[in-house]
């Protein structure tokens, strides 16, 4: 492939719009992540949206926004286990299952993401 980044390789801005569209519902659903979660959804999402954007090489979306992402410390607050980190893999292994992006790169794309995932676990 000649693509440079896998934003651009996943389809860009709206790959990322459907994939947060995917991935919130099933964490609402979520009988381990749900209570972690306010109900007001919207937010999150759009956050999301900016720092995913901006983790797999996208435009800078979150920091621009929110400064330095300091992931971990912004999961601290909430008591995050190792069972959550896989639920939460899990929901987005689930989102990832529901767009058009080849199956490869949503490999590649759940590999990225598991690291900062068990890195956040806190509790
Ligand atoms: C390991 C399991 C995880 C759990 C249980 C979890 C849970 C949460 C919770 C409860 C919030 C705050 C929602 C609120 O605003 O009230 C949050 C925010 C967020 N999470 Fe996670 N998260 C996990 C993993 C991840 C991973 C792997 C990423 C990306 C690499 C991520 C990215 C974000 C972002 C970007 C926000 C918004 C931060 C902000 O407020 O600026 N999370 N997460």
């Amino acid at each position: 492939m000649d693509y440079t980044t896998i934003y651009e390789a996943a389809g860009g801005a709206p790959f990322f719009r459907e994939l947060v569209e995917r991935f919130y519902p099933k964490v609402q659903e979520h009988p381990l992540l749900a209570p972690l979660f306010p109900e007001d959804i919207r937010p999150v999402m759009e956050k999301q949206y900016q720092f995913l954007s901006q983790f797999f090489g996208g435009p800078s979306l979150y920091s621009d926004q929110h400064g330095h992402p300091m992931m971990r410390a912004r999961h601290l607050p909430f008591p995050i286990t190792r069972e959550r980190a896989e639920a939460w893999l899990d929901c987005m292994r689930r989102a990832l299952a529901e767009t058009d992006a080849p199956p490869e790169l949503q490999a590649i794309m759940l590999e990225r993401l598991s690291g900062p995932a068990y890195h956040f676990v806190n509790s």
